[in-house]
């Protein structure tokens, strides 16, 4: 794992936009797999303005979201889709047959067969070039909450208590914020080509020391990440504020041969 730590959210946004961009510009046609939540919200106004003032070009491009909520409706304000819709697809020039979102508005009995196809859609694009996640005070990855199994795939999820609690903030009370959810499964995740995982604030630092430094356990899903050949961990001083070897991973960033270097903040950012 490549631990990069910034002074705060707004710079660590402005990196991993870059690297985002990196990769579409040298792959027009990209499979981004894509995150909500607070947390990617700077990184995609970067990539906004990047292609406002920079031309970055979204039109070749192909995306995946990793999760979405059962029972919402794409126009519900909470949904995913929605969010994709306000925070990036309408305000850059990406082709929206190309945006992909698990479906959480089929009936019950269609969501299975959805998730196939979801899985296979992934596979028929090429496989996903870099996934951006965030990850949860506890532990999850996309919704793959503590005990999901290391290997699943694109399924349904019972959301934990904590979870729901996490997410309120998007409901006008509670009781709206639905317990079902459908997610990319661990083993979907973990065959991206690369990770970029974005985690900011106090709130993440346990949830981060535990993922890279804790041992690899369905209880925290996001340490299977040290099993991934190539991820990066973009995080503000806060979310490290936990980790015991920091002092190592800055150390190692410091001394980062130019060459194989990318956090360099894009022109245009
Ligand atoms: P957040 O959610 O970005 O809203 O903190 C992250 C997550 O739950 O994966």
């Amino acid at each position: 794992m490549e631990i990069l730590v910034y002074p705060d959210a707004r710079t660590a946004s402005a990196s991993a936009a870059g690297r985002m961009a990196d990769v579409v510009r040298q792959k027009p046609c990209a499979v981004l797999g894509l995150a909500t939540g607070s947390t990617p919200l700077t990184l995609y106004h970067h990539l906004v303005a990047m292609h406002r003032t920079g031309g970055l070009d979204f039109s070749g491009v192909t995306t995946f979201n990793l999760d979405e909520y059962v029972g919402l409706a794409p126009e519900h304000p909470a949904s995913y889709r929605y969010f994709m819709e306000e925070n990036l697809f309408s305000l850059v020039n990406i082709d929206r047959s190309r945006t992909h979102i698990p479906r959480g508005d089929c009936p019950g009995d269609g969501v299975p067969a959805a998730c196939e196809a979801y899985e296979r859609e992934i596979r028929e694009a090429g496989g996903i070039d870099i996934q951006l996640l965030g990850i949860g005070g506890d532990g999850h990855i996309g919704f793959n909450e503590p005990s999901s199994s290391l290997a699943s795939r694109t399924r349904i999820k019972t959301l934990t208590e904590h979870t729901r609690q996490a997410n309120a903030r998007f409901f006008s009370s509670m009781d709206e914020v639905p317990r079902h959810v459908v997610t990319m499964g661990i083993g979907t995740i973990l065959e991206a080509r690369e990770i970029l995982l974005l985690a900011f604030g106090e709130g993440k630092a346990d949830a981060v020391a535990r993922m890279v430094e804790g041992p690899v356990t369905a209880n925290v899903p996001a340490s299977i990440l040290q099993m991934h050949p190539v991820v990066k961990v973009v995080i503000d001083e806060a979310a490290a504020s936990k980790l015991e070897r920091l002092a190592y991973y800055k150390a190692v960033h410091q001394h980062k041969p130019v060459w194989q270097r990318w956090d360099i903040p894009p022109m245009g950012s």
